[in-house]
């Protein structure tokens, strides 16, 4: 029985040292309303601050749509970014890795970045392009917690296909 509930505990721990928070989530409320009502606001540390600064400096033409800001936003939006950005957030393992693996170019955006690529690399081309997904840029279609930072595989669950873990 104590051998039971000691398992029970073991397991327990490495579930929730698995689902751990590895990119600070987002914690500035007008970033998350202003960059995240048309996709899910992407937390800074998924990007160094030159690949932001140049995304802000094109906000009339970003991927197709104007989400250009008042200046006053601008300034807010900004300074969020380049404070929290990967490099700027390495206690967190995957602003870490991201900085690690930037080999000095500037990124156009996330899902385009070799590392984020390489991590999907796996994952059948008709599963991400399907509708409920469309690209790899909508991280919460399969990555559930993704807000709260966690994008451990454990925690994945994608559309028409079902967890990750399992297969
Ligand atoms: C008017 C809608 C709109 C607003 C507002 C908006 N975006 Fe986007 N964003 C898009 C579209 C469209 C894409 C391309 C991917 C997609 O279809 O979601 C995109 C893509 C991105 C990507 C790249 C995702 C990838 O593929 O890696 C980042 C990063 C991003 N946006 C950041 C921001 C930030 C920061 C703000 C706030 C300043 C913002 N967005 C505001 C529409 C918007
Ligand atoms: C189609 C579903 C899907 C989408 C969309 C997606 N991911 Fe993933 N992601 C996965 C799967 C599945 C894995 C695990 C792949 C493996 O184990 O080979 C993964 C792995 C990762 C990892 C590595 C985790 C680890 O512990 O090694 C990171 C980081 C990550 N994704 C970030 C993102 C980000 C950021 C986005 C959005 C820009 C995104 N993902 C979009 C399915 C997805």
């Amino acid at each position: 029985m104590k051998k039971i509930v000691l398992l029970g505990v073991i397991s327990s721990l490495l579930f929730a040292a698995s689902l751990r928070v590895s990119i600070k989530p987002v914690d500035n409320a007008i970033y998350e309303k202003e960059c995240g009502s048309c996709h899910f606001a992407y937390p800074a540390g998924l990007l160094p601050s030159n690949a932001w600064n140049k995304m802000m400096l094109n906000l009339d033409d970003h991927f197709g749509d104007d989400a250009t800001v008042d200046d006053d936003t601008f300034q807010i939006l900004s300074s969020y970014l380049n404070l929290n950005s990967a490099e700027k957030s390495k206690q967190y393992k995957r602003s870490r890795k991201i900085v690690e693996n930037l080999n000095r170019s500037i990124p156009n955006s996330i899902s385009t970045m070799p590392y984020i690529k390489k991590k999907h690399e796996k994952i059948k081309e008709h599963l991400i392009t399907q509708k409920e997904v469309r690209g790899l840029f909508n991280c919460t279609a399969c990555h559930q917690n993704a807000k709260k930072g966690i994008f451990s595989d454990e925690d994945i669950d994608i559309p028409n296909y079902g967890k990750w873990e399992k297969k």
